[in-house]
């Protein structure tokens, strides 16, 4: 089996739940048949319509921005794995730069996330990337290996199968800046060999690696085309159908 190319929509704090049906019912109009896998991450007030909606015959496949690490109790305002998957909820995104900056996620908080989604049996959009400081004073390798080292190398080797991994460089996270290919690719192989020291060629080889950060219709062809970016994680432009449906065409 190769692994999976991916193109994933994060919607973050946006649309009410009538925008969150139609943007959803545009992008199974469009829907196109192949091995190719869509996911939308809705914010969690629509997941229970969208994931009604996408059973009744859909492929695009869905997912929760953010869990709780604990399964129940005393955690105000928490929503945990084993509510999201009876609603269908197939993956959860775990360690976004907004919830790691703006909320105080810590390393720790992001562990314990990823440990819910794994042992729930759904799939992790772990996420990890450098600041422009970093980038700019060659510390972004170093930042990033340590990223993958703090929350996932923990993990068993079978476990990786339920991980995919998005760079999502935070300078390039809703500012119109993108990396450019090359220095995508450049990211995506070292992640790509630091899980192979971690785990193997085969477990390396399998891991689909996506890249994050003002994806646009323009630029996702050229950013796909690299041998070791398998993807997209997409903000902005996953809220409007056809842009996403022209990054979705080049996977
Ligand atoms: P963006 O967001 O495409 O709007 O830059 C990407 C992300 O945060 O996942």
């Amino acid at each position: 089996m190769s692994r999976q190319k991916i193109a994933a929509g994060n919607w973050k704090m946006n649309t009410s739940i009538e925008e969150g049906l139609s943007l959803a019912k545009a992008l199974i109009s469009k829907e196109q048949a192949g091995d190719n896998i869509v996911i939308i991450a809705p914010p969690f007030t629509h997941l229970h319509a969208l994931g009604k909606l996408l059973q009744e015959g859909s492929s695009i496949k869905l997912a929760a921005q953010n869990c709780g690490y604990e399964v129940k109790g005393a955690y105000t305002g928490e929503v945990s794995v084993d509510m999201l998957k009876p609603l269908g909820v197939e993956y959860v995104i775990v360690g976004h730069s907004e919830r790691r900056q703006l909320f105080g996620e810590t390393y720790v908080d992001v562990s314990k996330k990823i440990n819910q989604v794994v042992a729930a049996g759904m799939n992790v959009i772990f996420c990890c990337g450098e600041t422009k400081e970093m980038r700019e004073s060659k510390q972004h390798m170093g930042f990033v290996r340590r990223q993958l080292e703090s929350n996932l190398f923990h993990l068993f080797e079978d476990e990786m199968s339920k991980i995919v991994i998005a760079y999502e460089p935070i300078w390039a996270i809703g500012t119109g800046l993108t990396a450019s290919p090359e220095q995508a690719q450049e990211m995506h192989q070292n992640i790509r060999s630091w899980v192979a020291d971690q785990y193997g060629e085969s477990v390396a080889a399998q891991v689909s690696i996506l890249y994050g950060g003002s994806v646009k219709p323009g630029n996702a062809k050229q950013l796909f085309s690299k041998a070791d970016v398998d993807g997209g994680l997409v903000g902005g432009a996953s809220l409007k159908a056809d842009d996403f449906a022209q990054i979705i065409a080049a996977l």
